[in-house]
Formats: C-alpha cells, structure tokens, sequence
C-alpha cells in the first residue's frame, strides 16, 4: 500500500513520527510531503532531527500567507504531488492549514484520506483550527479518534461509526517515546532555572497575539507570575510584540526562541505548571503530570478538563494570576485518558492493513 502523509506546522511533525516509523516497521511504501508552512529551523528543521523523522521526500516550499493564499497554494502544490505519486491513500493529522488544504486537494482526486486526530471539537467556529477540523473530518473516509469523546462528536455529526477508529493519542506517542531522550537535555541549566521552581507558557494564538490590548495583559500577567515564567516565543507572536512596540521588560520573564522538541519536552516536564493557548501542550502537559491553565475560551480538548489537568482562563490579568494560584496548589495525580499511550500507531496501521481492499476504489488517478 502506497501511503503519502502531509506536514506542514510544528505539532504536524510530532504526530508524524510515530507513524513514519510504524509504517516503515510494517513495510508500507510511505512518501511524506512537507508543505512548507512553517519553515525556520526552530519550527520545523529542529523537529526532523530531535524526533528521527526521514527527510521528507517532497518539500512544496508553501510559506506563509493569508489564510486563503496559504490553503490555496498548499491545495495546487498538493495536487501536483498527489497526481505524480498517485498514492492509495493521503494521510493527514491535526488541525493546521496543511491538514484542510491537503484533505480537499486529495478528495477533489478521488483519492480517500485518512484523518488522524479526528473529532476533536470546540465548537468555536471563530477558531481557524476549528473549521480546518469540521471540513476535513466531513471528507475523510477513515477517521482516527483520539478520545472516545471525539468518536461521540463525530456520531452526532452524522459520520458513519465504522468510518471512525478509536486509536488513542498520537501525540501522547511522540511523547513517551521521547519522554527519557529528553530527560538528557540541560535546558534548564541553560535558561538557568530550577525543577519545579518555574513556570513555561506559550502563545501564539491569533486572538491573544494579535491585539495589542490583549498582548499587554498577557505580558503582564506573565510579570507578575509567583514564579519565574519561561516564555519560548513563536514567531507569530515575537512579530507581534514587535510591531505593538510592548513592555517586555519584566525581570520574572525568559523570553527565548521557540524550542525544538526534546529540550521543551524537558522544560514541561521539570515545570511546576504551564501556561498556554496551545491544543497539544494541554494533553502533554496532563500525562506529565503538570498543571495547565490555557488561555482560552474554549477546548477541544475536554479531556484535560475532566481530568482536573487543565483550566480555562478568561484573558484577564487578575483571573490569570488566580488561575496560576489555584493550579500551584494542586498536587492531585491526573488520570490518563484511554489509549493515550504507545500503541497508537500500530493501531492506526493495523486499520489501514484492514482496510485496504475497503476504500472505495474511485480515484481519479
Ligand atoms: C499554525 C497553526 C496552529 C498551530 C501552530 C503551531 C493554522 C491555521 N494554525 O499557527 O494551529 O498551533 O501553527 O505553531 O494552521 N512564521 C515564521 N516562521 C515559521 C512559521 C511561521 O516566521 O517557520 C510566522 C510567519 O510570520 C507567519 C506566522 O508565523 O505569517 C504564522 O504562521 P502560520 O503557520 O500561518 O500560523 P501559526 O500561527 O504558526
């Protein structure tokens, strides 16, 4: 079976890796396409050499852009490699531009998609990741749940049950795998800071980032912080601050470049809570067991939340230092969700091995 699996955004290559490795295990013929969309070394560079990841076969050089010159670049790339290779099957994980422009480029040909990490809901229509998840979940032909909350979604949206796969956590994967490797790294010398004496956060999302108002709240929040705050810094948001010209100088804040995967593994796992607007660092952080405050309004990610890992914060100052207080204090152990463990991809291989005489033989190609 010829396999043809998408990246493009950081979290992408993460997911990917477990699955590059099974399916090269199980001798499927695997290419993997880079779209481009994240492209300085510490997005995505760092990330094929920290997880093992081969280099990718093809690299469609996207970049950024709008939403709809990112998609619609990625979409027509896309469709050039799908009619070269002509794969049995795409695959695509997550919830990124990469993930929807791949999926409707793939579908447009015929061609069934796989979809890993489907199901996950906000039901936050204002979230581009969000629309990304409803659009290529309608057209996967095979659906890949991380949580059987997720499988539930889709039920209520219509898809047929054996359409969807209950595998488990592909990003939880990546993480134990990695989990010693990156207990070797000297981060924490690095910045200079002590195990469980700090905190890390994250933003990037464009609703915190791009608005100055809610920028100042944010950096002040993290100023004020009753520990030191390690802020690796995306570039989206170092753009950000830059250009609203902010006070960074809070003496309580690291600010430093984004990490790869190994060191900010190792960075989470020593920190006494975490502080973000990430999807993924809020399932990572609930398997290390630490606590999460993410500044959003909603999560797709409800696991977190019933498992008393995570908290959602309203973009305040005060409601944040609250927050932090609150999760300091914790010292309960959260429980793992099911299948959030290191059998996922062979799940995932497993079904594709099964399925393989089943997907509707359609293609275009
Ligand atoms: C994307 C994903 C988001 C994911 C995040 C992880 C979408 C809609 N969003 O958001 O879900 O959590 O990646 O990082 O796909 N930039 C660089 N260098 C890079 C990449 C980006 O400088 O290597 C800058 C560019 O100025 C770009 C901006 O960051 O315009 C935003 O990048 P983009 O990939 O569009 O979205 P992210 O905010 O990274």
């Amino acid at each position: 079976m010829k396999i043809l699996s998408v990246v493009g955004a950081r979290p992408n290559f993460v997911k990917i890796a477990p699955l590059a490795k099974t399916f090269s295990e199980r001798g499927f013929n695997h290419v993997l396409v880079h779209t481009g969309q994240h492209y300085d070394y510490e997005m995505s560079k760092v990330f094929f050499s920290d997880l093992d990841l081969p280099e990718p076969d093809r690299h469609l050089g996207v970049g950024s852009g709008t939403h709809a010159v990112q998609t619609g670049k990625i979409m027509a790339a896309m469709e050039k490699a799908l009619l070269e290779e002509a794969p049995d099957i795409t695959l695509v994980v997550g919830d990124v531009n990469s993930t929807l422009a791949a999926a409707i480029a793939s579908a447009k040909l015929g061609l069934p998609v796989a979809h890993v990490e489907a199901g996950y809901r906000s039901f936050d229509m204002r979230m581009p990741e969000e629309i990304n998840r409803v659009v290529v979940d309608r057209i996967s032909h095979l659906l890949f749940s991380p949580t059987e909350n997720a499988v539930l979604n889709l039920m209520n949206e219509g898809v047929k049950r054996e359409s969807i796969h209950f595998v488990g956590n592909i990003m939880i994967e990546a993480l134990l795998t990695n989990r010693e490797k990156a207990q070797k790294s000297n981060i924490l010398e690095k910045i200079g800071v002590k195990k469980k004496r700090y905190c890390v956060a994250t933003v990037h999302r464009p609703h915190n980032v791009e608005s100055k108002k809610n920028m100042q709240i944010i950096l002040d929040a993290f100023s004020q912080a009753p520990l030191p705050v390690v802020f690796p810094v995306h570039p989206r948001t170092r753009e950000a601050i830059a250009r609203y010209n902010l006070d960074t100088a809070g003496a309580n804040v690291y600010m430093i470049k984004p990490l790869g995967y190994l060191d900010f593994v190792r960075l989470l796992s020593q920190a006494a809570c975490v502080i973000t607007d990430s999807g993924g660092i809020q399932e990572e952080a609930l398997v290390l067991q630490v606590p999460c405050v993410t500044v959003r309004e909603t999560t797709e990610r409800v696991e977190t939340i019933k498992a008393g890992a995570n908290r959602l914060c309203a973009l305040d100052i005060e409601a944040i230092l609250t927050c932090l207080k609150n999760v300091l204090e914790n010292n309960k152990e959260f429980e793992i969700p099911l299948f959030w463990d290191e059998g996922v991809s062979k799940r995932i291989a497993d079904v594709l091995e099964r399925e393989e005489i089943a997907i509707p033989g359609y293609s275009m190609i």
